[in-house]
C-alpha cells in the first residue's frame, strides 16, 4: 500500500490534474483536502477536455471513491454547476462523497471577498473573489457554518443565532454590504441541504477506517500550490489555505502516519496568478512566448498568467515545507523551441549584492532581488510523443539530471503534452 499526495510546488497551476488524473487510476480512495472552487482543474479524457474546480478528477474512472474533506470550504453553487455538468458527460457520480466537516462559503464571503478585492487601493491579493479567503476566516472564527448543520435544525438555529448579529454589523458597518434576515438564510440552507443531500458522508469515519484496514490505496489531491500556502507562501499574497503535504494530514481525516510519498508538481518554468512577489518573472519577449506556447491562461478566471524561469530557489524551500518525496516535471515540452533554457539558481540584492541561495521569507525584500541564472542549451525537437526517459534528448535529460542535483530530490514523472499518454515515468 503507498499512500500519495499530490500537491503544487509552485503558485499553483502547475498541472496537477493531470499527474492527480494519472495516479487515480490506481487509487480507491481520492480525497480533496483543502481549498475550494478557487482552484481550477483541467483533465483530458476520453477525447474531451474536463474542467473541475472542487470534485477529484479521480471521479472519471468507475469505482472509485472520491471524498471531498473537511479541509475544504465549498460554495454551493459552484458544486452543483459541477455536478451538473459531469451528469451532462453522463460520469458516474456514485462514488462521490462530501465531508458533513467541510465549511460551507455562503454568499457573504464572495460578496466581502468582491468588496475588498475591488476595494483595495493597497495591498490587493488579487484573489478568484470566490470568497475563500473571508470563509477560512470565519471558519478560524468559530462563525462558520459547516455541511452538517444543513441537516440539523438545532445546530443551524443556534448557531445562526450567534453567526448572523456578527456579519450583519460587519457587512452594514464595514463594508457597506446588504445584511441577511434568519428566514433568508433558512431558505438557503434548505437549498444548500439538497444541493449535498446525496453526497454528504455522515459514515466518513467507518468509510476511512474501512479504506485503512483493508491496505487500499489512497490519493491525496492538494490544490493551489506551496508559494500560495497561508504559512510559508508568499504571505499575504497567498491562498487561506494549506497546500503543503501537511494539509492533508489535517484537512481529510486521516493522520500523517498513513502518508507514504509527497509527490511535488511543478512546470519546467514557473507561472503566478494574482499579486505578490515574482522573482523570476519575464515581462518581455520571452514572458510571452512561454505565455502563449504553455497557454498559460486561468481556468477559474480566464487571467492571463504571469510567467518566468524556474526558480529552483523556491523550489528548494517548496521542497522542504512541501515535504516532498520526489518531484513530477509537466510542461518540458513548451520549450522544445528554444535555444536556451534558464534555471535561477541564487537570488542577489540589488542595494548590496548579497546573495541569498535559500529563499527569503519576507517579501516585501523581494522587489530588491534579481535572479542569478545559469543557462542550458535547448534539445530543439518535438518531444511530445516521447514515452521513455531514455528516449528523451541529451540535452533534455540533462536540464532535468541538473534540476534534481540542485532541488535535492528526484524527478518521478516528467509531462510532455496535455494528454494521459504524453508522461513517463522516470
Ligand atoms: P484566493 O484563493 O481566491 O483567496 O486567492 C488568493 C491567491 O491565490 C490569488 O493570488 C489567486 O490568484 C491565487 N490562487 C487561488 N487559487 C489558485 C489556483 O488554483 N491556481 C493558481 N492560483 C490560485
Amino acid at each position: 500500500m503507498v499512500n500519495k499526495v499530490v500537491i503544487g510546488a509552485q503558485w499553483g497551476d502547475e498541472g496537477k490534474a493531470k499527474i492527480t488524473d494519472l495516479l487515480a487510476q490506481d487509487a480507491d480512495l481520492i480525497i480533496r483536502y483543502q481549498g475550494g472552487c478557487n482552484a481550477g482543474h483541467t483533465v483530458v479524457a476520453h477525447g474531451k477536455t474536463f474542467k473541475f474546480h472542487l470534485i477529484p478528477s479521480g471521479i472519471l474512472y468507475k469505482g472509485k471513491t472520491c471524498l471531498i474533506g473537511n479541509g475544504t470550504v465549498i460554495l454551493p453553487e459552484y458544486f452543483e454547476q459541477e455536478i451538473d455538468g459531469l451528469k451532462k458527460e453522463n460520469i458516474d457520480l456514485s462514488g462521490l462523497k462530501v465531508s458533513p466537516l467541510a465549511t460551507i462559503t455562503m454568499p457573504w464571503h464572495t460578496e466581502v471577498d468582491g468588496y475588498s478585492e475591488d476595494n483595495a487601493s493597497k495591498g490587493k491579493i488579487g484573489t478568484t473573489k470566490k470568497g475563500i479567503g473571508p470563509t477560512y476566516t470565519d471558519k478560524m472564527n468559530r462563525i462558520a457554518l459547516k455541511i452538517q448543520d444543513l441537516y440539523s435544525d438545532e445546530a443551524l438555529n443556534e448557531k445562526l443565532d450567534v453567526i448572523l448579529p456578527i456579519k450583519n454589523k460587519q457587512l452594514e458597518k464595514v463594508y457597506g454590504l446588504k445584511t441577511y434576515t434568519k428566514e433568508e438564510v433558512l431558505d438557503l440552507c434548505k437549498k444548500y441541504a439538497e444541493i449535498f443531500r446525496p453526497y454528504v458522508c455522515f459514515e466518513w469515519q467507518e468509510l476511512l477506517h474501512k479504506f485503512k484496514k483493508e491496505g487500499k490505496k489512497i490519493l491525496f489531491e492538494g490544490a493551489q500550490g506551496v508559494m500560495l500556502d497561508v504559512d510559508f507562501g508568499t504571505y499575504p499574497f497567498v491562498t487561506s489555505s494549506n497546500p503543503v503535504g501537511g494539509g492533508a494530514a489535517t484537512g481529510s481525516g486521516y493522520g500523517p502516519t498513513v502518508i507514504n510519498e509527497v509527490i511535488g508538481v511543478a512546470k519546467a518554468y514557473v507561472t503566478r496568478v494574482g499579486e505578490g512577489p515574482f522573482v523570476t518573472e519575464l515581462t518581455d519577449e520571452t514572458g510571452n512566448l512561454i505565455r502563449e506556447v504553455g497557454h498559460e491562461f486561468g481556468v477559474t478566471t480566464g487571467r492571463p498568467r504571469r510567467c518566468g524561469w524556474f526558480d529552483a530557489v523556491t523550489m528548494k524551500y517548496a521542497c522542504l515545507v512541501g515535504g516532498l518525496t520526489s518531484i513530477a516535471l509537466t510542461k518540458i515540452d513548451v520549450f522544445d523551441k528554444f535555444d536556451e533554457i534558464k534555471i535561477c539558481t541564487a537570488y542577489k540584492d540589488k542595494r548590496d549584492g548579497k546573495i541569498y541561495n535559500s529563499y527569503p521569507t519576507d517579501v516585501y525584500i523581494h522587489k530588491y532581488l534579481e535572479p542569478i541564472y545559469e543557462t542550458h542549451k535547448g534539445w530543439g525537437e518535438d518531444i511530445t510523443k516521447v514515452t521513455k526517459y531514455e528516449d528523451l534528448p541529451l540535452n533534455a535529460r540533462k536540464y532535468l539530471e541538473r534540476l534534481e542535483e540542485i532541488l535535492e530530490t528526484p524527478i518521478s514523472i516528467v509531462s510532455v503534452g496535455p494528454d494521459r499518454e504524453q508522461t513517463i515515468f522516470k
